[in-house]
């Protein structure tokens, strides 16, 4: 496996595997990899030839209240599980070489990113959809992982691909979650361990969610206010925004049918936590 830190040398190494027709598969990550990192990387291992993880901290992703400080920095760890399962490169570049000081453009996706999360986090999707069309341009890759925990981004950066005609497939990867539940996240580390407990509340009330929905429950409105009834019961939770939604332009639904996104952000303490569940009605 190798650690590749410039973007040209990363260039060439993928320009020489497609002169090899062989398919290039490429995970993003911000590092501090977890289970669930792993199973993108897994899957994208068992599908492609040749794997390139990247391992960048995007900045102009985090809001100036956010935790951009704080995240976990553990590189070397990060690229010792890259390398056991079997990633050919780990493309870790620099800042100061993903924005130089004269860095001027960015992608928006509208629509799409000013709704759920992007209400809450203005400009966060623009800072993604830059930094993953950056990556997709100087990697190439035949096929990208996204994982469903994070579903706005990967709808988002599926629409970017899809609307700039970039050439790569984009796929989606299920939610990995411990056993009680809770989502595996980076920022899971935050957590005290009250409010670990509290945390596997999102899942609880995204199960209640597909149960009302199972019995014929079709109201959003009504399912919404029993998830935060359920939610409110933890002492330490406070709900950012539950939403129901059509999984395809991400727009409100009043009555459920069809293939809807049940999306919710939740404070537990200090840590912003989110989940969703995907329901074929
Ligand atoms: P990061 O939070 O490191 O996540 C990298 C990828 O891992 C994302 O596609 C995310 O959805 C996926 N992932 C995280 N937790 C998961 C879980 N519990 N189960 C399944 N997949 C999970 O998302 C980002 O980084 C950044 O925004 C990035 C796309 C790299 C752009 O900077």
């Amino acid at each position: 496996m190798r650690i590749i830190r410039s973007k040209k040398e990363m260039s060439a190494i993928s320009r020489q595997i497609r002169r090899q027709e062989k398919t290039l598969g490429f995970v993003p990550t911000m590092g501090a990899l977890h289970q669930g990192h792993l199973s993108l990387i897994q899957r994208a291992r068992e599908e492609t030839d040749f794997l390139v993880v990247s391992i960048f901290l995007n900045p102009i992703q985090f809001g100036p209240e956010e935790d951009f400080k704080r995240y976990p920095r553990v590189f070397k760890r990060d690229a010792r599980l890259c390398r056991r399962e079997g990633a050919d490169v780990v493309f870790y570049p620099k800042a100061d070489d993903m924005y130089p000081a004269d860095f001027k453009t960015s992608v928006s996706v509208s629509e799409l990113s000013q709704v759920l999360c992007g209400r809450f986090r203005p400009g966060h999707f623009q800072g993604v959809a830059t930094v993953v069309a950056k990556l997709f341009n100087i990697v190439s890759p035949d096929i990208a992982y996204f994982g469903q925990k994070d579903a706005q981004q990967a709808i988002i950066i599926k629409k970017m691909a899809w609307d700039l005609n970039m050439p790569v497939k984009i796929k989606f990867v299920s939610t990995v979650r411990q056993n009680d539940g809770l989502a595996l996240s980076s920022r899971n580390i935050y957590l005290k361990p009250k409010e670990r407990k509290d945390a596997t509340v999102l899942y609880q009330a995204l199960n209640l969610a597909r149960h009302l929905i199972k019995q014929g429950n079709v109201s959003a409105r009504d399912i919404v206010r029993r998830m935060k009834q359920l939610i409110n019961k933890k002492k330490t939770a406070v709900v950012q925004y539950i939403s129901i939604v059509d999984l395809k332009d991400l727009r409100p639904v009043d009555k459920i049918k069809g293939k809807v996104l049940i999306a919710l952000a939740v404070w537990v303490g200090k840590t912003r936590l989110i989940d969703n569940i995907i329901v074929n009605v």
